[in-house]
């Protein structure tokens, strides 16, 4: 039995105004997409990750994934979902034996193993869903069409959801098989035909690098961090 990891990273960056996909965007010279494969593998419970990759630069990221042996790299499709459903059908072929699916974002390239563990372990325990979360801080207001508020919402009972969701993977392909043909959020798939969705503590280091400002950020904590490691 075996846990499995996908990535999605078949995006163009386009909406970042990137000239490549958002995942081989580098921070320190190694790319968001090489550290969040590193990170799944290195937690010492992923024995494989498949990559979905833009499918004119499969080459490219099969190049840059090659010093990782148990990294597999196929071509994505039009959108996210498809390339769930792609990645997730080459793991029947990579992992047959996989019990445990992970689908994570190569933008939270800093998530600590323990959070990837946390998440492994629970759908082993039995949940068929599991997303890492963390508590929402800031005060979040409900507006109405011309943007002024209607409510401040309770916020007490919100979570803000991060990556690597898990699955067991018999969930997870029954819920893209009834998916339709978009969908950002995989474990909103598996709520959708009545599945629990269970939660974990997330970490703040597993942020989703969104903007310039956000790799700004990562490059100079990753400076630091090596600096006082000298
Ligand atoms: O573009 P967006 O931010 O919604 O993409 C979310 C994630 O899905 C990104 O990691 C992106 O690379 C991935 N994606 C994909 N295949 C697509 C479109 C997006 O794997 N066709």
């Amino acid at each position: 039995m075996s846990v499995v990891a996908l990535v999605p990273a078949a995006g163009r960056g386009v909406r970042l105004g990137l000239d490549r996909p958002k995942a081989l965007v580098p921070v320190r010279g190694e790319s968001l997409l090489l550290r969040a494969v590193r990170g799944l593998l290195g937690s010492g419970c992923v024995q494989h990750v498949v990559v979905a990759a833009p499918p004119d630069q499969v080459e490219v990221v099969a190049a840059e994934l090659a010093a990782l042996p148990h990294a597999h790299v196929v071509p994505g499709g039009a959108e996210r979902t498809d390339s769930v459903r792609l990645a997730l059908g080459a793991a029947g072929e990579v992992a047959p034996d996989a019990h445990v699916v992970l689908v994570h974002d190569a933008a939270r390239c800093f998530t600590p193993a323990s959070v990837i563990r946390d998440v492994v372990s629970a759908v082993e325990a039995g949940a068929p869903a599991v997303v890492p979360v963390l508590p929402v801080t800031d005060t979040i207001k409900e507006v109405d069409g011309s943007s002024t508020v209607v409510k401040t919402v309770d916020r007490a009972p919100l979570r803000a959801v991060q990556t690597p969701q898990g699955f067991n993977i018999d969930v997870l392909r029954q819920a893209y098989a009834a998916a339709g043909d978009i969908a950002t959020d995989d474990a909103g798939l598996v709520e959708r035909v009545g599945g629990k969705v269970h939660t974990v503590d997330g970490h703040p280091d597993a942020l989703k690098i969104t903007t310039a400002f956000d790799l700004a950020v990562a490059e100079a904590v990753l400076a630091a961090e090596e600096s006082s490691a000298k």
